[in-house]
């Protein structure tokens, strides 16, 4: 359904910019104007700095999130504090649904990686909207589904790919998660630390910097300071994937 432009006049200002940000996210793209309003009506918007921990892995949960703006780390830590990144969110995508439809604790910690906002939805809103709109459910089951679909190619690629597959297999998640394409070139601004890939990718980082070298050398890839390029998404994703 197409939204009217125009904002609610019975919302104060920073409502109303608030619906603008939410209108956009994919889980409430299809509600009308009053359901849109009645859900800004019960968030909060919160303001993290770059490297803020917002949520903890095992901590109960109680809320959802959305992101406005900014970009977060989904991770798993082990006891030595090793971490893993599952996975990068950025903005119109959401969070912290797992303990809210289980009831049990958060499934990993949440770090903002930039200066980030959120729009927090308490749980039983955030139910009673599944109750009340059927397409928010639906579209949060979509997302579940990709996020599965994820899950399972890198299952995948743990098990059974080698190092040069595996690698690529982590170059090809960050394009999905935070790459941007033009022309089939992905660009990847802020590539995690190696140790970070090596984690990703089950391997050490000198395997990680030698596969990358390999990359390049075969042209695949560049590395200019901090951006990786896949020069030709589609083709390494068909020789790698
Ligand atoms: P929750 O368990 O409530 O808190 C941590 C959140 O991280 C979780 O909900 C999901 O929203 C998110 N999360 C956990 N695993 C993944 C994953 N593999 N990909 C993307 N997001 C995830």
């Amino acid at each position: 359904m197409n939204l009217p432009s125009v904002a609610q006049p019975s919302l104060p200002p920073d409502l109303n910019e608030a619906m603008e940000f939410i209108r956009n996210v994919p889980i409430f793209s299809d509600i009308d104007v009053e359901q849109l309003a009645k859900i800004v009506r019960v968030g909060v918007r919160k303001k993290y700095k770059k490297g803020s921990i917002i949520l903890l892995e095992e901590e109960s949960g109680a809320a959802l999130f959305v992101i406005l703006s900014g970009k977060v780390k989904i991770v798993r830590t082990d006891d030595d504090g090793r971490e893993v990144i599952l996975s990068i969110l950025s903005e119109n995508d959401f969070f912290g649904e797992m303990s809210i439809l289980d009831g049990l604790a958060r499934s990993a910690s949440v770090v903002a990686i930039t200066k980030t906002e959120l729009f927090m939805i308490h749980r039983r809103d955030f139910l009673t909207l599944m109750e009340d709109v059927p397409s928010v459910a639906i579209a949060l089951l979509k997302e579940l589904t990709m996020r599965l679909r994820k899950a399972d190619s890198q299952i995948k690629s743990l098990s059974l790919k080698d190092a040069a597959g595996r690698v690529a297999n982590v170059v090809l998640q960050l394009a999905d998660d935070i790459g941007t394409i033009r022309k089939g070139r992905v660009e990847i601004d802020e590539l995690p630390l190696q140790q970070d890939l090596a984690n990703m990718a089950g391997t050490s980082r000198e395997t990680i910097s030698r596969v990358i070298h390999m990359f390049i050398k075969k042209g695949h890839l560049d590395l200019q300071g901090n951006k990786l390029i896949i020069n030709d998404y589609e083709k390494f994703k068909g020789l790698y994937l």
